[in-house]
């Protein structure tokens, strides 16, 4: 087994152990492609949320957040395109009736299918005699629709046809009116969600690299088209200070400039973020200028007017789109496998997560030495509480040995440990402050914890 491949089941089985994702619906057998976040999983991804929230809508005049709707009117889906569109191309294992996606079939085969159709797909796996992974004949490559379809309401009919939405960014795009009658913003302005997005996948896979239920963080920011190549680079610019604020190492982030023949027909620049995760290199987050492509479409699928009405020039026009797109999941698993480590402490092999002290779900951890001793106990829970009003992410644990204590706080990446122990009751009031990658402590007065622990989880 290659060592990549085992650092992922390392990650797999720690962030279940741990509490930070199961697999989804478990004691059914599980739902491929399906996740549940646990308590530690939830705080680590409302961390990476509240960190892009903050950075791009709250600490920004030009940037206003919504939260759209997932069910919307199947019209938003037709117009958008996705109805006919949004397909991945699937091959059947014409004996076992396995389903596959042709493009990481042919991927896996050595086959560059940049600029492929679905025929050309299909034409390739008769050349060269492909098989599918069960050792069978495959049949033609079809489109497979990825949409979720329901229906909405209890009329005979059946109801309206309604789809779970398939990325964040249509109820961006429907809500462009409403925000713009509501507060005349002028170009550029962006609108900003965080949300589910639903994609029947044809095949799950990589844990919660490729998922079914995923959620984006999506900005849709309107420029004036004269400006696209500046507004562009900006963008491109912003997605390295986020990677660099959750803590991803620069050097596993690649920029990946698609060509013309493979970017969608609207988009006139597209960057993919790409991370070396422990599988591959793979895409991590979308950089696309779509152009005015979305909102001509609603505009006349609506029949709504949506042009911008520049108040200096009188000149009247669509605004065209910048669309950095991050997934939730993927920032995480990046976060994740870049953060696994072990080394040797004390004779002993220890795995810890390097998380950054920015998305850790807990920050801080307190002890006392020893359980059994009520004045250790008190005056370690007398500095927790005292802590835990200051900072977020602060517990406490007096279970097991201090030595337990720590490796169970360094698996799941916790940066900083305090332990009350004799010295802080009868001599000088300090406590030792231990550093999860060095493994290091120093004594602290407990009257400097805060201010000591805020400028190290801030510096970090
Ligand atoms: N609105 C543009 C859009 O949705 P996309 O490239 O299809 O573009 C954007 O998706 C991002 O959403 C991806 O870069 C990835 O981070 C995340 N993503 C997409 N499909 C996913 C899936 N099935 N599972 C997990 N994350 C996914």
């Amino acid at each position: 087994m290659k060592p990549e491949e085992n650092k992922m089941e390392k990650i797999v089985s720690l962030c279940k152990r741990r509490g930070f994702i199961y697999p989804g619906s478990l004691i059914y057998g599980g739902l491929a492609g399906t996740f549940d976040y646990g308590p530690l999983g939830v705080t680590l991804k409302k961390n990476i949320e509240n960190i892009w929230w903050k950075m791009f809508v709250e600490n920004r005049e030009d940037i206003y957040g919504i939260d759209a709707a997932i069910l919307m009117n199947e019209k938003v889906w037709q117009a958008s395109g996705h109805v006919d569109g949004f397909s991945d191309p699937l091959v059947e294992d014409l004996k076992t009736h396995r389903r596959f996606r042709a493009d990481h079939l042919l991927e896996e085969a050595g086959v560059d299918i940049k600029g492929m159709s679905f025929d050309d797909m299909s034409k390739v796996i008769l050349e060269k005699d492909l098989k599918s992974p069960d050792g069978n004949k495959l049949g033609p490559v079809v489109n497979f629709k990825m949409m979720f379809e329901t229906r909405i309401g209890a009329d005979a009919e059946g109801g309206q046809v309604s789809y779970l939405r398939p990325e964040t960014a249509g109820g961006i795009f429907v809500n462009y009116k409403n925000v713009y009658d509501s507060f005349h913003p002028k170009l550029p302005f962006g609108i900003a969600q965080i949300g589910k997005a639903f994609r029947n996948e044809i095949a799950p896979r990589d844990f919660i690299f490729r998922v079914r239920e995923l959620e984006q963080m999506e900005i849709e920011y309107f420029i004036d088209p004269k400006n696209w190549e500046l507004e562009f680079e900006n963008w491109r610019k912003s997605i390295w200070e986020f990677a660099d604020a959750v803590g991803l190492p620069r050097e596993n982030v690649h920029e990946l400039e698609i060509p013309d023949a493979d970017r969608a027909f609207y988009s006139k620049r597209t960057i993919d973020f790409e991370f070396d995760f422990p599988f591959g290199k793979k895409e991590l987050y979308g950089l696309a200028y779509r152009t005015d492509y979305d909102l001509g479409r609603h505009s006349k699928a609506s029949g709504e007017k949506m042009e911008y009405l520049n108040e200096e020039t009188g000149e009247r026009f669509l605004p065209h789109v910048i669309e950095p797109s991050l997934g939730v999941g993927r920032t995480m698993l990046a976060i994740l496998s870049s953060a696994y480590s072990e080394d040797t402490v004390e004779g002993e092999t220890r795995v810890f997560l390097k998380l950054s002290p920015a998305v850790a779900p807990v920050k801080v951890a307190v002890f006392p030495l020893l359980k059994n001793k009520p004045e250790l106990v008190t005056k370690a829970r007398e500095i927790f509480v005292a802590l835990r009003k200051e900072i977020s992410g602060v517990v406490y644990d007096e279970s097991g040995s201090v030595g337990k204590r720590y490796r169970r706080q360094d698996e799941i990446g916790t940066p900083y440990c305090i332990t009350v122990d004799f010295d802080t009751i009868e001599k000088d009031n300090t406590v030792t402050l231990r550093d999860r990658d060095t493994a290091t402590q120093e004594r602290i007065n407990v009257d400097e914890l805060v201010k000591v622990l805020k400028n190290k989880i801030v510096l970090n």
